[in-house]
This record gives C-alpha cells, sequence and structure tokens, in this order.
C-alpha cells in the first residue's frame, strides 16, 4: 500500500504535484474558474468571509484569507473553530462561511458548521473525503481531490486545501468583478505551475533528510516568516512538535524583537522561510535584517530560499532552495521542506511517523 515508500507520510508527500494538480482540474478553462459544484451559493452576494479550521487547516485557511482579501476584496477573517462559537460571532446570510477539514470529520469544525448554519450564515466546506459529515452539513462542497491521506500528519491535504481556496479566491473575484479578467487569468497560469515546481522542490529530499539526520540531538528549534511566510512558520513548527516531538515554535519574524528574541541562545536552530527578492523586495529585505539580529546572537540559520537568492548565503548555515514562484505560490513550496524535514528527524530518531503518539487522523471528539 506504501508503494515502495518507508510510510505513509513520505509516500503522501511525494504525491503533492498531483494533489494539486487533481484539484485544479475540470475546474479552471480559458482563463476562467468554474466549479459547478458550489453554483448554488451567491458569490456576487457575499461580503464577508469567516475562515473555520483547525491545525493544519488553519494554517491553510490563513493563506486564503490573504488571496481571498487581495483577489475579492471583501473581509476574510480566520478563526480556530473550537474558539469560534464561544464568542457569540456576528454572522449574517451574506457572511461566507468556510470551513476546512481533510477528514470532513473533525467535531470542533462540525459544530462550528452547525452552529453558524443555525445563525443563517451560508457555509461552504473544503473537504478531502467524500460524503463526510461536514460535506452534508453544508450548503456547498469544494472537494479537495488529494486522495486518501493516511499519515496522521497532513501534507498533501494541506496544499491541496491552499490550492481550493485560491481557486475560490477567484471563483470571488470574478463574481464580485474585483480583479480585470486578465489578472484572474495570469493567476490560474502560476497556480497550474505549481504541481511541476513541486516536482522540483521535492529533489531536495536527501539534502533534507542529512540536515534532519544532523540534527538528532536538537532541543528546540524555531521558525520564522513574514507574510505568506509565517502560517507557513506555523506549520513547520506543528508538524515537528507532531512527528520528531520537539519543541518547536514558530513566530512572525517582525515579532521577533517584541520578545522572542530573547531565546536565542548560541547554536539555537532557526529556520526562516525567505521571500523572494524579485517579487517582494521589501519583505525580503526586512527578513534578511531578521536573519542578520539573530545571526549576530549566535543562531543556527537555515533559510529556505529562491533559487538564486545570493543576498541569504553570508548569513545563513544551511539553504534550501525553492523554485522561482510568486508570493501566494511560494508557500506551497516553502512548506515541503519543513514536512520533509519533520519527517526524516523523526525516522532518525527511530519514530513511527505515520502514527505519532496520542493523535489521532480524525479527532471526532470535542
Ligand atoms: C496536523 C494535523 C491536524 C489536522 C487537524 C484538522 O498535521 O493533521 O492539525 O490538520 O486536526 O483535521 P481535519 O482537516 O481533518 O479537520
Amino acid at each position: 500500500e506504501k508503494g515502495g515508500w518507508d510510510s505513509f507520510m513520505a509516500k503522501e508527500i511525494s504525491e503533492e504535484p498531483e494533489a494539486v494538480a487533481n484539484t485544479i482540474r475540470g475546474r479552471v478553462q480559458d482563463g476562467t474558474v468554474t466549479i459547478p459544484e458550489i453554483e448554488g451559493i451567491d458569490l456576487a452576494a457575499i461580503d464577508r468571509v469567516l475562515v473555520i479550521a483547525c491545525g493544519t487547516a488553519a494554517y491553510a485557511g490563513t493563506l486564503g484569507k490573504y488571496a481571498m482579501e487581495m483577489w475579492g476584496g471583501l473581509p476574510v477573517e480566520v478563526e480556530l473553530a473550537h474558539e469560534f462559537r464561544y464568542r457569540h460571532p456576528f454572522l449574517s446570510p451574506s457572511t461566507l462561511v468556510v470551513s476546512i477539514s481533510q477528514s470532513g470529520e473533525t467535531m470542533d469544525t462540525l459544530m462550528a458548521v452547525r452552529y453558524a448554519h443555525e445563525r443563517g450564515a451560508t457555509t461552504l466546506s473544503i473537504c478531502n473525503t467524500q460524503g463526510a459529515t461536514i460535506a452534508r452539513e453544508s450548503d456547498g462542497v469544494l472537494y479537495t481531490h488529494a486522495g486518501p491521506e493516511v499519515a496522521v500528519a497532513s501534507t498533501k491535504a494541506f496544499v491541496a486545501q491552499i490550492t481550493a481556496l485560491y481557486l475560490l479566491g477567484l471563483a470571488i473575484a470574478q463574481a464580485r468583478r474585483t480583479m480585470p479578467p486578465e489578472q484572474i487569468g495570469e493567476q490560474l497560469d502560476e497556480l497550474a505551475a505549481v504541481p511541476e515546481k513541486l516536482t522540483e522542490v521535492l529533489e531536495s529530499a536527501d539534502e533534507v533528510r542529512t540536515l534532519a539526520q544532523s540534527m538528532t540531538d536538537t532541543r528546540s528549534v524555531l521558525f520564522l516568516g513574514r507574510h505568506v511566510g509565517y502560517p507557513i512558520a506555523l506549520e513547520g513548527a506543528l508538524k515537528l512538535k507532531e512527528l520528531a516531538y520537539i519543541h518547536a515554535e514558530g513566530f512572525a519574524a517582525g515579532e521577533l524583537k517584541h520578545g522572542p528574541i530573547a531565546l536565542i541562545e548560541p547554536g539555537q536552530r532557526v529556520f526562516v522561510i525567505v521571500p523572494s527578492p524579485r517579487y517582494a523586495e521589501e519583505l525580503h529585505a526586512k527578513v534578511v535584517s531578521n536573519i542578520q539580529e539573530i545571526r549576530a546572537r549566535g543562531a543556527h540559520v537555515i533559510a529556505i530560499a529562491e533559487a538564486g537568492d545570493v543576498a541569504v548565503l553570508p548569513y545563513a548555515d544551511d539553504v534550501i532552495r525553492i523554485p522561482l514562484a510568486s508570493p501566494l505560490m511560494e508557500p506551497l513550496l516553502a512548506v515541503v521542506p519543513l514536512q520533509l524535514f519533520a519527517l526524516e528527524l523523526a525516522a532518525a530518531k527511530g519514530l513511527d511517523v505515520d502514527q505519532p503518539r496520542n493523535l489521532a487522523k480524525s479527532v471526532t471528539v470535542e
């Protein structure tokens, strides 16, 4: 069943290019997005989006927020499903509540969907499991076509969720006429190019394994990112906690000087997701300066940086390269080395990567 791979997780990471391609397939034609399954939802009538999810799915939601706000020109909030319904949130029929769940059975998310439905909001679920409870109880379903995910840690479903959210963001932009058609076409082309770039990123697997094997005694790892790199930093930390049982934290790079920089001591391993110098020059410069700050305090920096970015070289102890991609597509690539790193470190420690302790694939209790 593992098709020659050591674990389901390794197999599922290798399937990420297809997970993205299959999620796009049949939904894009001549530079426009058509999602027949959600035609019952009037996207032109929506003035606000509320995304609810847990764990990895919530990090995908944050990337969806950046895309939907930018393209769809409407406010988007992301909330952890288990926090959402206990604070009397404001909801109206023009609020689109988007739930994201690989399993479609997560109790926290299901209860939040029910709560939103009862209060008159329009509900749309992004789900990877056909006919799951959350899908059945929503007004519309946008399926991710990642295929069954067996390993407890979510990997290919995550990239498929981001893909689905981007398609939804462009569908909202079409319905609300917030973007010229040719720009929508350009973004769709960028998205269509992601699978091939993912295949390229997967080629860094050996390099990441060597790095992970050198870090089996590490007790704490930090992850820094800005803008779209921030949810990826959080995801990198979550994967490492879950799989390798190592203390890990993700921070927004700009937040560093507001406290977390006190954690930096000589030898502290820090992954930094570096924005593209070509597409995001200003952010790139800021992140490089963050790297200099932690480097000056002895941090050991592992940069995830675009191919050809030489500005990071003087400051990084290790550099993992990803292909050139526009800002919103970059996180789909940057997450892969972090998934591989957590997998390889757990494997090097002799842990069960598919069934980490204390966790279940779908959390059906609140
Ligand atoms: C992380 C992980 C969890 C799930 C979360 C939501 O690797 O697997 O954080 O992402 O429990 O699960 P779903 O998407 O099934 O609702």
